[in-house]
This record gives C-alpha cells, structure tokens and sequence, in this order.
C-alpha cells in the first residue's frame, strides 16, 4: 500500500506535469458559466469537462485530474466513465471528497470543511471505481483577528484526519491550506500567517503518522492581500519557498499550488519565480483550477462552443504553466 501511494504521489508531481483542477462543485460552476452566458446543466458540464479533458496532448503535462462527483459519476459521449477515461489519455483521476467549507462555531464568521462523516466508505467506493487521489480544501482568512486558533486548529485536524483515512483506502491525499486572497494585508503578514497554519497542518499530519511521501501540499502562493500594497513575482517565488522550507518537511513528494483568482499570467509568473530557486527540497508545481481554465472557458462561451478552439487555448495555457517547472535533476541539488 505504502509504495502504491510514493509511486502515485510521485507521479502527480513528476517533471514536466502538474493537475488540473476541474472539481469545481456544481453551483460554483453554474456562476462561472452565467457570467459568460452559458446554460448550466448536467449536460453542458459533462460536455465542457469532456472537451478539455480530451485535449490532444494534454496528458503529457497533466499527471491527473481533480474531479467533482458529479463528473466522477458521468460518462463520456464514448460511454466510458470518466476515471476510466482519463485512465486512458495517461492521467490519473483524482476526487474532491470535502462537502465543503461551513460557519465554523464560536468563531467569529469562520470556516471550517466537513465532509468526514461516512469518508472511510466513501474512499473504498472511490479507490474501487478508480480514484487514486483526493483533495480536500480547508479556507482561511486574513484580517486582524483572522484566522483564529480554534479555526487553525479544527481545520488542521480535519485535514489530517482526511489524509489519514485516505492513504488508508490506498489513495494519495491532496492537502489543501488555502489562504484566502481577499484584504489589504500585505506579504509579511500572509508570510506569517502561512506558516502558522502550514505548521499546525503539519503536526497534525504527523501526529496521524500520515506517510508524507504519499501526499501532496496543495498551498496558496504567499501574495499580499488584494487590495494590499503589491509585490513583484520575485518577491512572492522568494518568500513563498522560503516559508514552505521552514515548514515543509522535505519528504513531502511535492507541492501542487492552487491559483486562488490570480490571473493566469501573474499565477504563472509567480510559480516561475519559485521554480527558478536552487535546491528545492521537493518538486513544486500547479494544481491550478481557474488560472487553466478561464481563458478556455471564454473561448468556449464565445465560439458556440468550439470543442477545438477550447482544446488550443487551454493547450496553451498548460504548455506555458508547465514550461516554467524545473526539470526533475534539478531539484534536490
Ligand atoms: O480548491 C481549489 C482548486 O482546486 C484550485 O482552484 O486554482 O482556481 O484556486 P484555483
């Protein structure tokens, strides 16, 4: 069991691959598709998620796909599942089993995921029907008196506990701190916040004796607050590394950042700079959601839905983010 999940966890972060992050949750994906015009059914999602994951190519830079249960449950117009799809294009398939981010009590308008009730069966079904990895997504905020222990702490263990049940049922835990953008902080403070919370995400893990060479970090880039004062991506890339070596234990098999609403140049510019430092202790890569696929979905909405002009913009999208990845000999120097 142990080596199946090193080898997947390996293969998710290999050179020159990242995921695509595609597990948008219906009604999230619904307000995506309003805002460009597009009728959202079940249909026209398993249409849109067809058309990019049947991109020509699209395997040799996407180890895997992160899906929503809806589309795990879909088959294509082929009529194949869609694991067993991605299976075939080379691609591992993946599966978000958080149900989501909920008030977290005696907080002050916190967040913390749930989705652990029922999780260890859930995961058996999952590995059965071909997942071999999953994401779960805690949120945090920033601003004077956020995130507050008790949410740092409830989600850190949630998050562990997760990972543990997991790598159990065989599949590789993606584990996903993310930092909300949103506030006028700037880059110390997400600095600082970062690595409290990564710290205490840490412990928990290792209290868990979750195997972190079969698991993937799935953090937020270090940026300032949206409306805070502005870095440069080189500020960001060097700051970011420099808090997830402090915290990040180098056995992890790698790092998968989400794009968090950052266009898809600054979220690719940013990922560069941290790929341009030496010796990084672990692969770092994309596990991008909307920096992939907002320029495809405008493609897709504007052309009447051209299955071929969508496939050419989110292939560029792909080829750009995984051209500034460090190739493997390079990292662990
Ligand atoms: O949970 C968030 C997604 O997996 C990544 O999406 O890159 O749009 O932040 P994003």
């Amino acid at each position: 069991m142990s080596q199946e999940l090193i080898e997947h966890a390996g293969a998710m972060v290999a050179h020159p691959k990242g995921i695509l992050a595609a597990d948008e949750s219906s009604p999230t994906l619904t307000k995506r598709f309003v805002a460009h015009g597009l009728e959202s059914t079940d249909s026209t999602r398993r249409d849109w998620r067809e058309t990019l994951f049947s991109s020509p190519g699209l395997g040799e830079y996407v180890s895997g796909v992160i899906l929503y249960d809806e589309t795990f449950n879909q088959t294509t117009t082929s009529g194949l599942s869609f694991p067993n799809f991605l299976v075939q294009h080379g691609m591992l398939p993946g599966i978000k089993v958080d149900t989501g981010a909920k008030p977290l009590a005696g907080s002050d308008g916190e967040l913390v995921t749930e989705g652990l009730d029922n999780l260890g069966p859930r995961l058996v079904d999952y590995y059965t029907r071909g997942a071999r990895f999953a994401k779960w997504r805690a949120v945090l905020q920033i601003d004077q008196a956020k995130p507050s222990a008790i949410c740092i702490q409830a989600n850190a263990h949630a998050l562990a506990r997760y990972a543990k049940l997991c790598q159990e049922s065989g599949i590789v835990p993606i584990v996903e701190p993310e930092i909300l953008m949103e506030g006028d902080h700037d880059l110390a403070t997400t600095r600082r916040v970062a690595g409290t919370v990564l710290a205490a995400v840490f412990d928990q893990l290792r209290s868990f004796e979750v195997l972190l060479p079969g698991m993937v970090l799935k953090p937020s880039m270090i940026t300032p607050g949206t409306t805070g004062p502005t870095a440069t991506a080189r500020e960001i890339g060097e700051v970011s590394v420099e808090c997830y070596r402090d915290v990040v234990p180098a056995s992890v098999a790698g790092i998968a950042l989400l794009s968090g609403g950052q266009s898809d140049d600054m979220a690719t510019a940013n990922l560069a700079a941290m790929n341009e430092i030496e010796a990084l202790p672990w692969p770092i890569t994309f596990s991008f959601g909307r920096a992939l696929q907002d320029t495809p979905m405008k493609v897709w909405a504007s052309s009447g839905r051209d299955r071929q002009r969508t496939q050419a913009s989110l292939m560029d999208r792909v080829t750009a983010t995984a051209s500034v990845l460090r190739p493997r000999h390079l990292v662990n120097v």
